[in-house]
C-alpha cells in the first residue's frame, strides 16, 4: 500500500514541530514548504528530522522545499503559514496580510493537490478558514480549522490538575470561534463519564473556563516572543491521524456552517466526526439558552472580523 502524503505549509514553530510529530506517528511521507526567502531552512529542518528516523524507527520520507511541485498529490495539507503581529501593525493589517498569505498558498496547493483535505491553523483561524474555502473551491467537508482540539486540550489539562486525576480520564468540549469569546462547555466535559459540574464548584469551573479562554495569551506572555506551538502541533497531528486512519473521532473543529446551531455562512468551532472524507458529520448538541447565547456571541465576533476583511 502506498504511503499517505501530508504537506505542511510554513516551516516555523508550529509547522516544523508538526512535521516532527507526524513523522514520529509514522502517518505518511511529509513535505514541508516555506517561502523562497527562507532559502535552505525548510530543507535543513526536514533533513534534521529525517536523521532522527533511525533512532525512533519511522519509515517515512521528509522533504523540505520552497517550491510546490514536491507537494503534488498530497492527501492532507496543513496550512500554518503566516506572520505574527509586528509593532505598528493593527489587528486589521495582520488580518489582511495573513488572508493574502493563506489565499495565495491555497491556490498553489490546489493546483498540485485538487483532492486533498485542507486543515487550517493560521490566525485569525475562523476567518482564514473562510479564505481557504473560497480560494480552494473545495466542498465544505474538505476545509477544516484547528482550534477546538487545542482549546479543549488546554481545558482538559486544567481540569485534570484541579481534580488531581489522570489526564486520560478527562474529556472537554470547547466550541465557538478561536478567540476570547470561545465557549467552554462544562456540561459536556467529563471525567470518565462524570460531568464536571458534579465534581467541581461553579466558581472553580468558571476559573477554568476563563483560563481556557485566555490559554493562548498566557503562553504568549510567558514566551515573550512568539506563541504556543507544542500543543497546537499536537492538536493538528491528532486531526491528521483521525482522517488518515478513518478513526471517526469526535473532535471540536472549525467548520463551515449552513444553519447548524442557527449559524450560517461562517466557520465556527463545533463538534465533528473526522474520518476519510474530512468532516463526516457535524454533531448538534442540545445547548441551554445561556450556552446558545454564548455561541451566537462568538459567531458574531467571527462575523465582525470577516466584515473587517471586507
Ligand atoms: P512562525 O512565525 O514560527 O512560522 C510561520 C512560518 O510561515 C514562517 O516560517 C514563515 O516564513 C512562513 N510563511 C509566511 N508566509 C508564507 C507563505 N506565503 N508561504 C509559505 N510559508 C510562509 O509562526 P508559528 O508559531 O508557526 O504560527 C503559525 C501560524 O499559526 C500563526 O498565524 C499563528 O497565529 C497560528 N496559530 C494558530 C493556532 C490555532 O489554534 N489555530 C495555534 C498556534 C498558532
Ligand atoms: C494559541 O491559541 C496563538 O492561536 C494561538 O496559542
Amino acid at each position: 500500500m502506498a504511503r499517505k502524503k501530508i504537506t505542511v505549509v510554513g516551516a516555523g514553530n508550529v509547522g516544523a514541530t508538526l512535521v516532527q510529530r507526524l513523522a514520529e506517528m509514522e502517518l505518511g511521507d511529509i513535505v514541508v514548504v516555506d517561502i523562497p526567502e527562507s532559502k535552505g531552512m525548510p530543507a535543513g529542518k526536514a533533513l534534521d528530522i529525517q536523521q532522527s528516523a533511525p533512532i525512533f524507527g519511522y519509515d517515512v520520507k521528509i522533504t523540505g522545499t520552497t517550491e510546490y511541485g514536491p507537494t503534488k498529490d498530497s492527501d492532507i495539507v496543513v496550512i500554518t503559514a503566516g506572520i505574527p503581529r509586528k509593532p505598528g501593525m493593527s489587528r486589521d493589517d495582520l488580518l489582511k496580510t495573513n488572508a493574502g498569505i493563506v489565499g495565495s498558498v491555497t491556490e498553489k496547493i490546489v493546483e498540485q493537490s485538487p483532492n486533498c483535505i485542507l486543515i487550517i491553523v493560521s490566525n485569525p483561524l475562523d476567518v482564514m478558514c473562510s479564505v481557504a474555502l473560497k480560494k480552494s473551491g473545495f466542498p465544505k467537508h474538505r476545509v477544516i480549522g484547528m482550534a477546538g482540539v487545542l482549546d479543549s486540550s488546554r481545558m482538559r489539562t486544567f481540569l485534570a490538575e484541579a481534580l488531581d486525576v489522570s489526564i486520560e480520564n478527562v474529556h472537554a468540549m470547547v466550541l465557538g470561534g478561536h478567540g476570547d469569546t470561545m465557549v467552554p462547555l462544562p456540561r459536556f466535559s467529563t471525567v470518565n463519564g462524570i460531568p464536571i459540574p458534579e465534581l467541581l464548584s461553579a466558581e472553580k469551573i468558571e476559573a477554568i473556563n476563563d483560563r481556557t479562554r485566555k490559554g493562548g495569551a498566557e503562553i504568549v506572555k510567558l514566551l515573550e516572543r512568539g506563541s504556543a506551538y507544542y500543543a497546537p502541533s499536537a492538536s493538528a497531528a491528532e486531526m491528521c491521524e483521525a482522517i488518515l486512519k478513518d478513526k471517526r473521532k469526535i473532535l471540536p473543529c472549525a467548520c463551515y456552517l449552513e444553519g447548524e446551531y442557527g449559524i450560517d455562512g461562517i466557520f465556527v468551532g463545533v463538534p465533528t466526526k473526522l474520518g476519510t472524507r474530512g468532516i463526516e458529520e457535524i454533531i448538534q448538541l442540545n445547548l441551554t439558552v445561556e450556552e446558545r447565547a454564548e455561541l451566537m456571541k462568538s459567531a458574531g465576533a467571527v462575523k465582525e472580523l470577516i466584515g473587517a476583511l471586507g
